[in-house]
């Protein structure tokens, strides 16, 4: 299923391969609803901070999107599901007009759940009705908006259950949002270090399939000589820089860094709680023993970078990440495993390059050269971004298998935590 909808080429070529992209429509539909099928009602309108949405508004938004992008502009008998909609679950398109203000999508107690489904049955049978009928004219583009679309939706299923675990976490009762029998933890193969020679690369998307339009175009980079880690920092190594005073020096911090830890009073990874018994984190399984031999997750780029510092080397730039990631196959403890917990490394090598936790790079999230956002309003998706966000590399636990790939950029500020996040380190060499 998952790398169907990467090959864009071959459905925008033919409009005979509409049955085809109407089936992989459904079928990634299919994944948002059965995500929150465990969920109640009342955890569907929670909002448990500002970067959070409520799992009602997420069903929403992706479905609103398809409505503003796909069937409004081309659908000429399209009729809206209600007229307030385009407001409400509205993100950030300014050019697609008023908003609702994101911090507050936990207001909405009003559509109820079930007038969402509906408009999602609504949402769904109207783009069966555009592809029926779909003129070969405007199919290049009917195609091309629909597998964005369906990436949109594959993104928010990933923040679906990073928000899931964040109103989960919130909650004094500590819900399980899906029983998992882990298995026993074995301790991760000894960190080796992979040397990459200095020179001229080519990094960005390449190629005819599906990408954003912040991995292009492809260009030419200089690199050093440099090294990269096998495997992620480990819980373990992370209660290291813990006990060695990590959160209560200064010297290992940037300034902004620093402020953040005082301000915020951090002492250990998001959703990491001490007891008589050690160190207790929060999961989608509920609360359990921290795991030493997992990869650490749920810490922020400054922290990422402290822990850098405290073990003398540093984090990967995005460029260093990309070439050494473009040989690797695109597998790996991703969403589809239905762990969605990082899970202890296995081999030695190069390993748990996709998957697992996104991986700071010490790279501000900028444009590349020559880059052109989409025309229009898609223009916003991602290019407005790029400022004052940092740079994160191959997907995580929560991340749809056909989502991720060795030139995907996601984006976050420094600060932010509650996303699937750690630490894979690097190094100069010579
Ligand atoms: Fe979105």
């Amino acid at each position: 299923m998952s790398s169907r909808a990467n090959d864009i080429r071959r459905y925008r070529e033919d409009v005979s391969e509409s049955h085809a992209l109407l089936a992989h429509y459904r079928e990634v539909r299919g994944v948002s609803e059965r995500l929150c099928a465990p969920l109640l009602a009342e955890d569907c309108c929670m909002q448990t901070m500002p970067d959070v949405s409520p799992p009602k508004w997420h069903l929403a938004h992706v479905s609103w999107f398809f409505e503003t992008f796909v069937l409004k502009p081309l659908l000429p008998a399209y009729r809206e599901f209600h007229p307030w909609f385009a407001v409400l679950f509205n993100s950030y398109y300014e050019g697609a007009g008023a908003m609702h203000p994101r911090a507050q999508r936990g207001f909405l107690s009003r559509p109820p759940l079930e007038q969402v489904y509906d408009y999602r049955r609504h949402i769904d049978e109207q783009m069966a009705t555009l592809f029926e009928a779909a003129p070969e004219a405007q199919w290049r583009d009917i195609a091309f908006r629909t597998v964005l679309g369906i990436h949109h939706e594959q993104q928010h299923q990933e923040l679906l259950l990073t928000d899931i675990k964040h109103i989960f976490a919130s909650q004094p009762l500590r819900p399980v949002y899906k029983e998992s029998l882990l298995e026993a933890s074995t301790p991760a193969p000894a960190l080796t270090w992979h040397d990459f020679p200095g020179g001229l690369y080519e990094i960005g998307h390449d190629g005819e399939d599906f990408c954003y339009d912040n991995e292009t175009p492809r260009h030419r980079v200089y690199l050093e000589a440099f090294r990269l880690a096998s495997r992620p920092v480990t819980n373990g190594e992370y209660l290291e820089f813990m006990a060695a005073g990590g959160y209560r020096h200064a010297e290992y911090w940037l300034s902004e860094g620093w402020r953040t830890v005082r301000e915020k009073k951090w002492e250990a990874p998001l959703y990491w709680e001490r007891d008589e018994g050690g160190w207790q984190y929060m999961t989608l399984s509920g609360m359990r023993a921290v795991d030493e031999n997992e990869p650490v997750c749920h810490v922020g780029f400054y922290e990422a970078d402290a822990y850098a510092r405290w073990a003398g080397k540093r984090l990967p730039s995005e460029q260093e990440w990309e070439i050494a990631a473009r040989d690797v196959a695109v597998a790996g403890n991703l969403q589809d495993s239905g762990r969605y917990h990082p899970a202890p490394a296995r081999d030695a090598g190069l390993v748990q390059v996709y998957g697992d936790v996104w991986e700071w790079t010490r790279s501000p999230y900028v444009s590349y050269p020559g880059f052109r956002p989409l025309a229009g309003t898609l223009g916003e998706y991602n290019g407005k971004f790029m400022c004052s966000q940092m740079v994160l590399r191959g997907g995580s636990c929560t991340t749809p298998a056909g989502h991720i790939r060795s030139s995907y950029r996601n984006f976050f500020y420094p600060a932010d935590r509650w996303q699937f996040s750690g630490i894979r380190l690097a190094g100069d060499k010579g």
